[in-house]
């Protein structure tokens, strides 16, 4: 059984061993997943949403004791989850990014109501 991950928004996908963490995963296709704890399940800096029907390796309990039930909503830490099948993970926007995209847009907005 071929097992690959595609992450989303970019569309960009990887086939991956079996057992491989979603965080080496993106990394291999080339997504920024944030992370500050070096994949110690400590910052929660790589929360991603997983869609349904992923096929995962068992959640860990340390890692559903961490995630505290955002778990049952298909929110997992890259760096604890691993792929066992076909997977397809929603990688939210970087902060960052997303606040300078804000800025762009506000700017845009306003320099249309110059005109
Ligand atoms: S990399 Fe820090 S919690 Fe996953």
């Amino acid at each position: 059984m071929s097992t690959k991950v595609t992450f989303w928004p970019s569309g960009k996908a990887i086939e991956v061993k079996p057992g491989t963490s979603l965080l080496t995963a993106a990394r291999k296709a080339g997504v920024l997943i944030q992370t500050r704890c070096g994949g110690n399940a400590a910052c929660f800096m790589c929360k991603v949403q997983v869609r349904p029907g992923s096929d995962l390796m068992p959640i860990a309990d340390d890692e559903r004791r961490k995630l505290a039930g955002l778990d049952e909503q298909g929110c997992r830490l890259a760096c604890q989850a691993k792929a066992r099948g076909l997977v397809e993970v929603d990688v939210p926007l970087d902060p960052l990014r997303a606040a300078v995209q804000k800025l762009l847009a506000k700017q845009a907005e306003e320099s249309d109501d110059l005109w």
